[in-house]
């Protein structure tokens, strides 16, 4: 089979990872592709919403099946685009993946079906957001109603920036359009917790859990970032809590979805707020996490082209769905001054001494290959994922393998894990 994964960064080459493993693939695509991405698979120079192109890619090189990371084509619909043409791809419809391309649509929709969720408002004058906010007790979070890189979330102390926020999405409009209306919600307090799900619209098979780390400090201090680093299962979520998270959030989901007549086939993501009262979610995404993939795929057993071929043939519940009884922990390098405005094309020195530590991957980010050379081309960089019995031994091989890298300015946290195994002491 030929495969072609849309995508650029750390979860897209964990996907060819992945999927150029299995046997029943010959050849995978990667468009745009990284460094990373170019040892294992071909990359192609078409941008992720330039869906007519990807199109014509995919029938001009009898591609088989088209797997999508990024949200921003899925809610562009890319889905639509490729199935009117006959073509095989992984991913909700426009429509469907509607569920994270509007925080209106999706809190609505949660309140609708009691999904439970933090109460919230919707506005679309800037006035009337505001007056809310000053009769209101904070902290709160405002989000954006449309898609914002991940940024569109802002979570507020006090009244000041609270005003000051709606008048930066809703007036300046820093997120163009996404701004015309915000979801103002309350606070949750808890620990985060993703999990992923495997569903064809009707059969739903959750992934293992995993956390994100937000913040670019250690001890989640700091601005928050496209996500510093993950690790896989999460042990704050004991089996109790995932059927919870099953029962009261992912199956009524995906039921309500169907009801509405948005059909959801891929992966769903729910992130989540563990709270006294149980499980609620802050935000649904469309498709896999990142850098949660990159803990999550490397302990799936089964062929990860067997699980997308049964989910687009809507035969889900005939498939078996297998993980190993490890762990996994990634730590991401990322270049000096991120997430701020960064450096770029600093050589990155160490990968291949890196690779060679046992159970290591080293997957690509933000990376793009000149000859033979690396040089670092994004904020994060590089996602260093280790596997091993046991949390603490993941954790060590991970920072031993991220001890061989080097590149000018390269930071990094030191604690990813450790809210896994308690430990407190620093590694390095
Ligand atoms: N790890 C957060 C996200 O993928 O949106």
């Amino acid at each position: 089979m030929k495969i072609l994964v849309v995508g650029g960064g750390g979860r897209e080459h964990t996907l060819v990872w992945k999927l150029a493993s299995s046997p029943l693939v010959d050849k995978v695509f990667a468009a745009p592709g990284n460094a990373g991405m170019a040892e294992s698979g071909e990359c192609v120079d078409i941008k992720v919403d330039h869906l007519t192109r990807l199109a014509d890619f995919a029938e001009r090189k009898s591609v088989d099946l088209t797997v999508v990371g990024p949200e921003v084509p899925l809610a562009l619909g890319i889905v639509d685009e490729f199935e009117k043409r006959g073509l095989k791809i992984l991913g909700p419809t426009k429509s469907a993946a509607e569920i994270e391309g509007s925080k209106v649509f999706a809190k609505q929709f949660m309140k609708k079906h009691h999904i439970p969720t933090a109460s919230f408002k919707i506005f679309d004058k800037p006035e009337e957001a505001s007056d809310f906010v000053r009769a209101s007790e904070m902290p709160l979070v405002i989000k954006a109603d449309g898609l914002a890189a991940g940024k569109g979330a802002i979570i507020v102390e006090d009244t000041r920036s609270a005003l000051s926020t709606i008048q930066k999405i809703m007036v300046d409009r820093i997120f163009g359009g996404a701004g015309s209306r915000v979801v103002v919600e309350d606070f949750l307090v808890g620990e985060e917790l993703t999990v992923l799900a495997f569903t064809d619209g009707k059969t739903i098979f959750p992934m293992l859990s995993s956390q994100d780390h937000k913040k670019i400090f250690d001890g989640d201090r700091g601005p928050n970032t496209g996500g510093m680093g993950a690790y896989a299962p999460a042990t704050v979520a004991d089996d109790k809590t995932m059927t919870r998270i099953f029962d009261e959030v992912l199956e009524p989901t995906v039921a309500g979805l169907e009801r509405e007549g948005r059909t959801f086939k891929g992966i769903l993501y729910a992130g989540l707020i563990l709270t006294e009262m149980g499980p609620k979610v802050m935000e649904f995404n469309c498709r896999f996490g990142d850098p949660e993939t990159q803990v999550i795929l490397p302990l799936l057993k089964t062929d990860l082209v067997e699980i997308f071929l049964s989910i687009i043939d809507g035969e889900l519940s005939l498939q078996d769905v297998e993980w190993a009884d490890n762990f996994a922990v990634c730590v991401v390098l990322a270049s000096a001054g991120y997430p701020g405005k960064y450096e770029k094309d600093k050589e990155i020195s160490g990968l291949r001494k890196a690779r060679q530590t046992e159970d290591v991957v080293v997957f690509h980010a933000g990376t793009r290959r000149q000859k033979d050379r690396v040089f670092t081309n994004g904020g994060r960089v590089l996602g260093v994922t280790a596997t091993d019995k046991s949390m603490d031994g993941a954790i060590q091989k991970a920072y031993s393998a991220v001890k061989k890298i080097e590149f000018e300015g390269m930071q990094y946290r030191k604690d990813i894990g450790h809210k896994a195994t308690g430990v407190k002491k620093r590694l390095l």
